[in-house]
Order: C-alpha cells, then sequence, then structure tokens
C-alpha cells in the first residue's frame, strides 16, 4: 500500500483554482520531490495534505486515513489528531516556538500529542538533538541558535512523534549555502534511514542525489513526474526546460 496516495485534487481560493487535479503517489521509505516556478501550488499541496487546508475536489489517503474533499462536515477531530501524529511538517522559516529552549521544542510533541511522561520525552528529544548533531545547543533559545542550528531543531522536533512521513516546504530557502548543506546533510541521514519524506525545494543538486521521484508543479498541475535522472537529463515539458534553465 502506498503511504501518501493524492487523487484529482483541487483546491480553490475564492474564483482561483489553485491545485487542478493533482494526482501523487508516495512509497514508503519514498523521497519525493516537488519543484517548480514560485506560485505553481507547492505549499498549498503540502498544506492540504497535513490538512491545515479543506479542499473543493477528490481526496488524499495517508496510510489508513482518508481525508475527502470538504463536505457539509469538516474532518473530525479524532482524524485530525492521527494524522498529525503521521505527518511531520518542516517550514522554510522553521517556525519555532520562540519562548521554549530547542529541548523544550522537541519535547513538546511527545508530551502534548502522544502524552510521554516528562523523563522519557526529554531522553527521546536529546537522542534526537544529537542525531542532527546538536547535542550540545538543548538548553538555548530559537534566537540564539543560527538559521541552520534552528532548522534541524525543528527537524529533531518533526521527527519528535515518529511520523510516518515528512513534509518539508523548502527548508534552506532562508539559509546561506554552508548553513543549507548542514540542513540537507541532515535530511539526506534521514533518507538513507529509509524516512519517507516530501521534499519541496529549489536545491536541484540535492533533488537529484537523493530524490526517488522529482514532481515538477506549475500553475497548479504536476506537468511531470519521474525519477531525477529522467526528469534532469530528458525533460518532456517546457515548464521542466525553463525551470531547469533558470535554477542552474
Ligand atoms: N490563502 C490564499 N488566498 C488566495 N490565494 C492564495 C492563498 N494561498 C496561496 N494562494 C495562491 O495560490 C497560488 C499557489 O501558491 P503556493 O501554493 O504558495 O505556491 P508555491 O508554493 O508553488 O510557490 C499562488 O498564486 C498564490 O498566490
Ligand atoms: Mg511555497
Amino acid at each position: 500500500m502506498s503511504m501518501i496516495v493524492v487523487t484529482d485534487l483541487v483546491k480553490k481560493h475564492g474564483k482561483a483554482t489553485i491545485l487542478n487535479g493533482v494526482s501523487l503517489r508516495v512509497e514508503r521509505g519514498e523521497v519525493a520531490a516537488v519543484v517548480g516556478p514560485s506560485g505553481g501550488g507547492k505549499s498549498t499541496l503540502l498544506r492540504c495534505i497535513n490538512a491545515l487546508e479543506p479542499f473543493e475536489a477528490g481526496s488524499i489517503s495517508v496510510e489508513d486515513l482518508r481525508l475527502e474533499a470538504e463536505g457539509p462536515a469538516k474532518p473530525a477531530k479524532q482524524l485530525l489528531l492521527e494524522l498529525r501524529r503521521k505527518i511531520g511538517m518542516v517550514f522554510q522559516q522553521f517556525n519555532l516556538f520562540p519562548h521554549m529552549t530547542a529541548l523544550q521544542n522537541v519535547m513538546c510533541g511527545p508530551r502534548y500529542v502522544l502524552g510521554h511522561s516528562y523523563t522519557q520525552a526529554e531522553c527521546n528529544a536529546r537522542e534526537l538533538l544529537k542525531r542532527v548533531g546538536l547535542q550540545d545547543k538543548g538548553a538555548s533559545r530559537p534566537d540564539q541558535l543560527s538559521g541552520g542550528q534552528q532548522q534541524r531543531v525543528a527537524i529533531a522536533r518533526a521527527l519528535a512523534v515518529k511520523p510516518s512521513a515528512i513534509l518539508f516546504d523548502e527548508p534552506t530557502s532562508a539559509l546561506d549555502p554552508r548553513m543549507a548543506d548542514e540542513v540537507l546533510g541532515v535530511i539526506n541521514d534521514l533518507a538513507k534511514s529509509g524516512q519517507t519524506m516530501i521534499v519541496v525545494t529549489h536545491a536541484m543538486r540535492f533533488a537529484r542525489q537523493v530524490a526517488n521521484q522529482v514532481h515538477v508543479m506549475s500553475a497548479g498541475q504536476i506537468v511531470e513526474s519521474g525519477p531525477p535522472e529522467t526528469v534532469f537529463n530528458e525533460p518532456r515539458h517546457d515548464v521542466t526546460r525553463e525551470f531547469l534553465s533558470r535554477t542552474n
């Protein structure tokens, strides 16, 4: 069974159609890169998968959970709670809780979503900070950390609930190249460990090296999908050619 299946998704804002029939399948252990010009609907797609946005038509499944187009009923609270445990999200702007230390940021999901004890959550959070190379930064608040360090804390926080999949929305776009490399290194390690991920990115070299599948999105549609060597070396769609010529 595929881990994430998006079928004929349609999302509108007022009269504007933002996603116009998007279908996407992500297998367990797969890294899917979503690339394409700004405004194409990449963030909106991730937000729909994480139930941060309702949608007008189509459906989304994450393992055994199913989100339907907005009908009379909103998704049940229980469904949303289960989805939050299955999907971690990492944003361009890190979105850490500013008043909490790095350790507290990583602990809060297990404490409040999973109901873990303080001791268990702390032990797990220390392990995760070590995994992202920040074992000595547990007591630091976000404003005491560099952008690259904050993003690595955000990744540790996303991992803390042991999600089935993690969605990354341009995780390195706000970082200078050296810090971007630190963060991409962590994402690469996760890929090697078999973590299922969807990564929206402009880092083409990374997409080429780490992704199993690349999906090119433009004007609310996926115009081309395939393994990176095919999409990058033999692009079939004008949008892909144009996009690659500007990013390489
Ligand atoms: N809340 C909103 N209301 C109206 N339009 C929106 C809203 N959010 C996004 N859009 C529009 O949807 C389109 C896709 O946006 P987005 O998903 O952010 O694209 P990307 O992430 O590929 O740059 C853009 O034209 C954007 O202006
Ligand atoms: Mg975006």
